[in-house]
């Protein structure tokens, strides 16, 4: 009689394995983030990010040559300006590095899917995602006036050849504003990937150093949201809905696979899931140091983000996985 039921009778055997596998991780999967700076020739390694690399347009474009060939399917595009302002110029500004190293890309590698991030922390001087009040010091970001700037922001973007803007400000009614800029000048067609559920996390603080937007006082709380809740992610993606997201992303991922599940659960929408720079220095450190074997972490870590739901995968990993896969 003991036992009728033996599950190991369907791991015995690599192909039986395979055949059974309910989730499979492929580079279609996958996004790749690069962060563009000023200049020519230039390839900075991120200190907190071993293997990424801030990079001049010039090498974004070998670069987005690379991932292409790799068979991944788009990149996603952040920019460390030469100059920052309370008006975060750099960001709206047609001559923007964003939008250099997005026509570049487009003119180099057309069939590779270019995403821009539309945000403003790396453009203010304050590092904050849009306008204070002067003299704040809290961070506490004046919603219906950034609106504005994070609009003109996404039609440049769009102008300069961006296939899909990714809005990851988390101001109130910024998916609204972006696809009524980009429809009034004729962006009909252009994607939104709104960065949906976007908790206000310590995980982001090496992409901060990659981008050079950590807050210069306070934080982002009063606009990120706070890692205690699920309920008010599924407000904020009703929402997005209602106001035109094509896509919906979880931010970050490895913390938040409940949340990823339930969006998924929730809509009908794609579902992007970022995985952030400190989950992938975490993995790198140990890594490097032997500790954990990188492939097999990756792969699973991966592999995990598409089981709780993920269609999409943001991560600085997709090279190497790419590679991995075997393309
Ligand atoms: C900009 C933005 C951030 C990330 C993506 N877009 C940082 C932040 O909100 O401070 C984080 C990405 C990462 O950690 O890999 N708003
Ligand atoms: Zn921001």
């Amino acid at each position: 009689m003991f036992p009728v039921h033996r599950p190991r009778r369907l791991r015995s055997h690599p192909q039986l394995r395979r055949m059974v596998r309910e989730t499979v991780l492929t580079t279609s999967d996958l996004i790749y983030p690069l962060f563009a700076v000023p200049g020519e020739a230039i390839a900075k390694e991120v200190k907190s990010m071993p293997g990424v690399f801030q990079l001049s347009v010039d090498k974004i474009v070998e670069e987005a040559k690379e991932v292409y060939d790799l068979g991944i399917p788009g990149i996603i595009l952040f920019g460390i300006p030469a100059d920052k302002d309370d008006d975060a110029t750099g960001a709206w500004h047609d001559c923007g590095i964003v939008q250099k190293a997005a026509t570049a890309v487009k003119e180099a590698v057309p069939d590779l899917i270019v995403i821009a991030d539309t945000c403003l922390c790396e453009y203010t001087a304050h590092g904050h995602c849009g306008y204070l009040e002067v003299g704040d010091l809290t961070g506490r970001v004046l919603n219906d006036p950034t609106l504005e700037l994070l609009k003109k922001t996404a039609v440049s973007q769009a102008k300069a050849g961006a296939d899909i803007i990714a809005p990851s400000g988390m101001m109130d009614g910024f998916v609204q504003a972006v696809r009524q800029g980009l429809d009034a000048a004729g962006f009909q067609d252009t994607p939104i990937m709104s960065y949906a559920a976007k908790y206000a996390s310590a995980y982001y603080g090496p992409f901060r150093d990659a981008a050079d937007s950590t807050p210069q006082f306070g934080d982002r709380r009063t606009y990120q949201m706070d890692p205690g809740n699920a309920r008010e992610a599924l407000k904020e993606i009703e929402l997005d809905i209602a106001e035109g997201a094509d896509m919906l992303m979880v931010k970050p991922a490895l913390s938040y696979m409940d949340i990823i599940w339930r969006v998924k659960e929730a809509s009908n929408l794609p579902v992007a899931a970022y995985n952030v720079s400190g989950e992938y220095a975490m993995i790198k450190a140990a890594a490097l140091n032997g500790w954990i074997d990188e492939q097999r972490v990756v792969l699973e870590t991966l592999t995990s983000f598409k089981r709780a739901g993920a269609d999409l995968i943001l991560t600085y990993h997709a090279k190497d996985a790419a590679r991995w896969l075997g393309a």
